[in-house]
């Protein structure tokens, strides 16, 4: 499986723990996201991240800012794209299970190395359920399709 992983500044050195702790496990990771802290802006790491998945260079996404709000929004704004904030496991299993979450995103700023590691390795874990979460989901996407 193909993780694309992207940040800002501040989530340089989070990045590089996570992308580590992802190969380690024997995932094929992409890095779109800067590799220093010189300030930049963060919806153009959202965007890469986003725009990785959509077009299927990535099987899933992982999207680091200082909160992951950002990053978050930017990485929404990729039509098939569902990116979560996930500051803790509950939360990251439940956006797969119920809402398909294709990229997670957390900041580097709230959640410490050993919990955004417990965060991710939960994510990948756990698996759509499909059924009526699949209805809700092709209702969020359906939104995409309307003229706003
Ligand atoms: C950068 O200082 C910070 O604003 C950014 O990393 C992120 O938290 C934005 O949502």
């Amino acid at each position: 499986m193909k993780i694309v992983i992207g940040n800002d500044h501040a989530g340089v050195g989070l990045k590089n723990t996570i992308k580590a702790f992802l190969e380690e496990k024997g995932y094929e990771v992409i890095n779109v996201g800067t590799d220093t802290t010189e300030s930049v802006d963060y919806p153009v790491y959202g965007e890469k991240v986003g725009r990785c998945v959509a077009d299927g260079k990535a099987d899933l996404g992982i999207a680091i800012c200082g909160t992951g709000l950002g990053i978050s929004l930017a990485a929404n704004k990729v039509r098939g794209i569902r990116a979560c904030v996930c500051s803790e496991p509950y939360t990251a299993v439940m956006s797969r299970r119920h809402n398909n979450c294709n990229v997670l995103c957390f900041g580097a700023r709230v959640v410490g190395e050993d919990l955004a590691k417990m965060i991710v390795e939960e994510w990948l874990n756990a698996k759509f359920e499909g059924g009526r979460h699949q209805r809700r989901v092709d209702l969020i996407m359906k939104i995409e399709e309307e003229k706003n």
